[in-house]
């Protein structure tokens, strides 16, 4: 009995460290696929408006200057109020006119108290296709309380198509996601923070990960803290990817698969609740065997006998 209740153990410890092993293979977070939306003349109202918003807040990156809401900063006017002052902004130059040409070339005007510092929307890092230029106005309309005038046409697309390969998706997520509007990469972004072309040199990349949802872990030297924007909403398999994509700059190779805690591992959480119940299972049957062999010779000897025979099968 004793042999066969090792054997059961060795056969759990056994079946649980398979499973955890094939659990570390398996990446740990959720994949979250970008969404692709694409704007085309047909999306009006309501979606072009909600396209507007999602560009805005993420690739737009012009809530780093602005605010739509009570999130945002104030270095730009507040974008709550630009549709209502558009018409009345520069004399001869419609309401939504203005909109579009405050966006693509912002230093056409330039609203008094304010600094000459707004990069031009369809330039990098934002670099918006004239389709997305048109649903941000959509946005900024609905916002004021205006009607919506705008409308996309075939050119606004086909002038935004840009031929791309391939792009890592720690990039896109870092478009998405407004970094280039204070960080350079490869020259290219803005000069907030630092340059982050060369940064896993400096850093590790697990620390990057945790300084995007928490950039209180340090600051960078020469730049000013509390600037930079807490992101502990994005998921942390984004974060990943944007450290592997800045790891991957560096010449450096971090695949974030590596369980912090096997505990928190499907993987091996499903092992143990498979070997937990093999084993109650195994015992059962152990159980029943002995009981099928107890009653024609009672006493202490069968188990020995059994823990003999099992011993021998091994060998
Ligand atoms: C780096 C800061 C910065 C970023 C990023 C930025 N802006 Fe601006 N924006 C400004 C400043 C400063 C002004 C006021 C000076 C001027 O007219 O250029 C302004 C002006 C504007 C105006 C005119 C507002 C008015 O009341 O007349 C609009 C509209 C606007 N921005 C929209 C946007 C949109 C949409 C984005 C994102 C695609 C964006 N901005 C990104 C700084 C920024
Ligand atoms: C509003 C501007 C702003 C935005 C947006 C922003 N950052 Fe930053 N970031 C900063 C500033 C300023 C610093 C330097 C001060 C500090 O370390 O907190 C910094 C520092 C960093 C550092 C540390 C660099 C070093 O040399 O140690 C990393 C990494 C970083 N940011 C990544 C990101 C990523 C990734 C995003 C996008 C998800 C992002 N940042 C968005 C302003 C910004």
């Amino acid at each position: 009995m004793k042999v066969t209740i090792a054997k059961i153990f060795l056969f759990m410890l056994a079946v649980v460290s398979l499973y955890a092993y094939v659990g570390q293979l398996v990446p740990q977070f959720e994949e979250h696929p970008p969404k692709k939306k694409v704007i085309t003349p047909q999306t009006t109202g309501d979606d072009l408006v909600a396209a507007g918003q999602e560009i805005l807040r993420g690739k737009g990156g012009c809530l780093i200057c602005h605010k739509d809401q009570e999130r945002g900063n104030e270095r730009g006017p507040d974008l709550r109020r630009a549709a209502g002052k558009a018409a009345t902004r520069k004399p001869g130059i419609a309401a939504e006119a203005y909109l579009i040409e405050s966006m693509v070339e912002p230093y056409a005007f330039i609203v008094e108290g304010y600094p000459k510092m707004m990069p031009p929307a369809m330039k990098p890092p934002a670099s918006l296709s004239m389709a997305e230029v048109k649903a941000v106005v959509a946005y900024l309309q609905s916002l004021g309380g205006a009607e919506v005038t705008v409308s996309v046409q075939a050119g606004d697309v086909a002038a935004g198509k840009k031929a791309v390969g391939p792009v890592h998706r720690g990039r896109q997520l870092m478009d998405a996601n407004g970094c280039l509007g204070c960080h350079k990469l490869a020259g290219e972004g803005g000069a907030v923070g630092p340059e982050l072309t060369r940064v896993a040199e400096r850093r590790e990349p697990a620390k990057i990960a945790q300084k995007i949802a928490d950039p209180k872990l340090w600051t960078a030297e020469g730049f000013q803290a509390g600037l930079m924007p807490p992101r502990p909403d994005l998921p942390e398999g984004d974060r990943q990817e944007i450290a592997a994509y800045l790891a991957g700059l560096s010449g450096k190779a971090y695949s974030p698969t590596g369980a912090a805690s096997p505990w928190s591992h499907e993987g091996v959480r499903l092992g143990v609740v498979i070997a937990v119940f093999n084993t109650v299972m195994l015992l059962v049957l152990a159980w029943a065997r002995s009981r099928e062999k107890s009653p024609l010779s009672p006493g202490p000897s069968p188990i020995e006998g059994e823990g003999r025979n099992a011993a021998g099968d091994a060998t």
